[in-house]
């Protein structure tokens, strides 16, 4: 306790969030061969970049009206359920991970399972993660300073790794699938004009939607909404957990908050390592709106 660095598991070469079980590699190596539904939608993003708010969203579109959803992402999510687990959860599932294309369960490719890909700028996504790494200390062992937080963020010394592996990796996976259906949707897009991408996912989702429920579903999944309305659930399940009992998953919900975190200097190193590891890369984050 009172460490620098995460406590974290690692399984073939990838860093994950350590249960304390002893069979949890097992699990996640066995969920390679999960079984895949033509009709799943797998939801991937780099931790912190806005599961929830899609979660909740892609499930209204599929149940065709803006009501809350009575259950959690955490529930679909295939490193923290077992294969079994998920062979139960009725159709349409929307599974939800932060794994990359090639070790999600093979079946999921075959079948040619529709992605939604999550993007969110970095240095949001380095707060919120933060925030949520000191937020959950029986778990990560870790109680550094944010000041010391961004070297384990930039060198990917964090649960999945490497932001810019993650997206490296999935912009490759776009470039050589390029007739898997992959739909990317940013954070900030999405606080931007949700209703704009909330009628494109349910385009992609092959769901035809009214303009009114569309507005609904947009308005209902609205950061203070989704406060309102689950995190009263979610806090059952997870409330024990966090400290001081206050879970980071709604925390701020908003696009340039690490405006109040960084510094000018750890700025301006973070710029110059966007720089160098973003060189080869199409994808444009915005960190402002
Ligand atoms: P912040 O910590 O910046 O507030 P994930 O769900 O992938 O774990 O991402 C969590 C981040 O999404 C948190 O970011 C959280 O507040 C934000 N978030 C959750 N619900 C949201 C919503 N309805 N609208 C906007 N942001 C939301």
């Amino acid at each position: 306790a009172g460490g620098d660095l995460l406590t974290l598991l690692q399984v073939d070469g990838e860093l994950y969030p350590y249960n304390g079980d002893v069979e949890q590699a097992n699990e996640i190596r066995a969920s390679a061969n999960a079984k895949a539904r033509p009709d799943d939608i797998i939801l991937c993003n780099y931790p912190k970049s806005g599961c929830h708010w899609m979660w909740e969203v892609i499930k209204m579109i599929l149940q065709g009206s803006a009501t809350t959803i009575p259950d959690f992402k955490e529930n679909h999510m295939i490193e923290l359920i077992t294969a079994n687990a998920m062979a139960v959860i009725p159709s349409p599932r929307v599974i939800n991970t932060h794994m990359k294309f090639a070790q999600l369960p093979r079946d999921m490719i075959e079948k040619r399972c529709k992605i939604v890909l999550i993007l969110r700028n970095p240095k949001d996504v380095a707060v919120s993660f933060y925030h949520h790494h000191i937020g959950l200390v029986n778990l990560y062992q870790y109680e550094g300073k944010w000041e010391n937080y961004l070297s384990l963020f930039n060198n990917g010394k964090v649960d999945w790794g490497s932001f810019y592996d993650y997206v490296h990796s999935w912009e490759k996976t776009i470039h050589e699938n390029p007739t898997h259906p992959i739909h990317v949707v940013y954070y900030e897009d999405m606080k931007a004009d949700s209703a704009a991408e909330v009628r494109r996912l349910a385009n992609f989702m092959g769901v035809s939607l009214s303009d009114d429920l569309i507005e609904a579903i947009a308005e209902k999944c609205s950061f203070q909404n989704m406060v309102k309305d689950k995190m009263g659930l979610e806090d059952e399940k997870w409330r024990k957990v966090w400290r001081d009992e206050k879970p980071r998953m709604y925390r701020k919900g908003e696009v340039g908050d690490w405006k109040n975190w960084f510094t000018v200097a750890q700025n301006e190193e973070f710029d110059r390592i966007y720089a160098e590891r973003m060189a080869n890369s199409k994808l444009k984050f915005r960190f402002t709106l």
